[in-house]
């Protein structure tokens, strides 16, 4: 498993991701409904953006998912990710993705805390923040806009000085 930037060639499998149900549904939010081109123009003018920083997870040369921080505030950064493929899910590549943009975060972009978040139906996503050191620091109510129904969130840190992931087993 490896992660680089983005090139313009990903576009095509960055829009499937986008416009696959099931990974929308995770994240709250309808299917991209925009044209491929449209699409296009917005990926690459966010993969410019020094705002945001966008990964894609490489597997056997194949890209199999994204990872993203953004949101930099507070000395600190979100982050997202998703395994596109569903029988990509489960192999640990989440786990190997997450723990190294926390160490970017850190020892690169001198950062304090990451944050992240996902629903509380998530339990993979919840094994991940978990597994790789994360702690739940609350929740809230989202109202999806991928079917309009009411769901919990839960919110997630890892802080600089609060050990690896081992250490959350
Ligand atoms: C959530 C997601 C990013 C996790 O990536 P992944 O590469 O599958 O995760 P990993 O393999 O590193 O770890 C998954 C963990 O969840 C566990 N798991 C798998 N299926 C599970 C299930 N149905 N219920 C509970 N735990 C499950 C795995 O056993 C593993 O834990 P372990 O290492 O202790 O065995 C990926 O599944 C995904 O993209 N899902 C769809 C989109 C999404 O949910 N994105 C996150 C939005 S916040």
């Amino acid at each position: 498993m490896s992660l680089r930037f983005p090139r313009p060639s990903d576009v095509e499998v960055v829009y499937a991701w986008d416009r696959d149900p099931e990974l929308a549904a995770w994240n709250g939010r309808p299917p991209i409904s925009i044209s491929l081109e449209a699409a296009r123009r917005d990926y690459l003018s966010r993969w410019e953006d020094q705002g945001v920083k966008t990964f894609i997870i490489e597997a056997a040369g194949e890209a199999v998912g994204m990872a993203t921080l953004y949101d930099f505030r507070r000395g600190g950064c979100d982050l997202g990710i998703k395994i596109g493929p569903r029988d990509m899910r489960g192999r640990g590549y989440a786990r190997e993705t997450v723990e190294l943009l926390v160490g970017y975060a850190f020892d690169v972009l001198g950062l304090q805390v990451v944050r992240g978040s996902t629903l509380s139906h998530n339990e993979r996503m919840q094994r991940v923040f978990e597994k790789c050191g994360f702690r739940q620091v609350g929740s809230g109510t989202l109202i999806s806009r991928f079917d309009s129904r009411r769901y919990t969130e839960i919110f997630y840190e890892r802080h600089r000085n609060s050990g690896s992931g081992s250490d959350a087993r």
